[in-house]
């Protein structure tokens, strides 16, 4: 069932390649429409956002999308951004390479919004993540949203119908990895890891970096069909959206 014996770890090129061709059902679902939603228009046109940890350009793509931003696209791994730069190259996308740390070519109040979707799970330094989430508030103008998506951690061992992270029945803990499987659209499975951490340290990333506490939206998908059939992200919801403001 598994594409690649081991799991791969997210800065190799086969994680990049098998990135490339998962199945993004349940993210445009459940991740994209809520992130545009919260993020809102803003009053002027093509306004500066940042897609930090952007992998293969799929969230640059729907800000663009809208007409109402212009978009940094900023990721550590080479290998993800020759992917975005190949399959959703836009005038007003620019791609950038970073050390998933360090914002210091933005200056202060610089960006009207920042966007983050399952990176941190994907991250297992708590140090770069707190230096990294410092910075997008230092370079968000006041009042600008931070959207951060990511794996619900109170869904782990839930098998939806694209991904599963976590064993069923395994309580996790801060700081432990999980082993997560991702559907690719030809029906393998990509075998990676991710990193746990609670709701509680989510928001404790955000409010040690000076945000106010988040919202938090649990999206599922409407139940159709007889009961009891339905998929498990029609009743638990597979990621969440946090929602702040600098
Ligand atoms: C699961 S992919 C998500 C990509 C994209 N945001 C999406 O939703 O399709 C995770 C991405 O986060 C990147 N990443 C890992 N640690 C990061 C960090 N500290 N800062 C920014 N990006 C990071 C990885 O290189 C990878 O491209």
């Amino acid at each position: 069932m598994t594409a690649h014996e081991d799991p791969l770890g997210w800065e190799t090129s086969a994680a990049a390649d098998a990135y490339r061709g998962r199945d993004m059902r349940l993210a445009e679902q459940l991740i994209f429409p809520a992130v545009l939603e919260r993020l809102g228009g803003g009053s002027g046109p093509r306004r500066l956002a940042l897609d930090v940890g952007c992998g293969t350009g799929a969230v640059a793509a729907r800000l663009v999308g809208t007409g109402q931003w212009t978009v940094q696209a900023l990721d550590p791994s080479a290998d993800m951004l020759g992917i975005a730069r190949a399959d959703r190259p836009h005038p007003r996308i620019a791609y950038r390479q970073f050390d998933g740390r360090s914002l210091d070519w933005l200056a202060d109040g610089s960006v009207d919004a920042a966007v983050c979707c399952l990176v941190y799970c994907t991250d297992p330094d708590d140090g770069r993540l707190a230096g990294l989430t410092a910075e997008i508030r230092r370079v968000l103008r006041p009042g600008a949203p931070y959207l951060l998506a990511d794996l619900n951690p109170a869904a782990t061992g839930v098998a939806f119908s694209t991904l599963r992270h976590g064993e069923p029945g395994v309580v996790y803990s801060d700081g432990d990895t999980v082993a997560t499987m991702l559907r690719l659209r030809d029906g393998s499975m990509m075998a990676g890891a991710t990193h746990y951490r609670s709701l509680d340290r989510y928001r404790s990333f955000l409010t040690d970096a000076g945000f106010p506490s988040p919202a938090v939206d649990l999206p599922t998908l409407p139940a159709e069909g007889p009961p009891g059939e339905a998929p498990a992200e029609c009743r638990i919801a597979p990621y969440m959206v946090l929602t702040t403001h600098a």
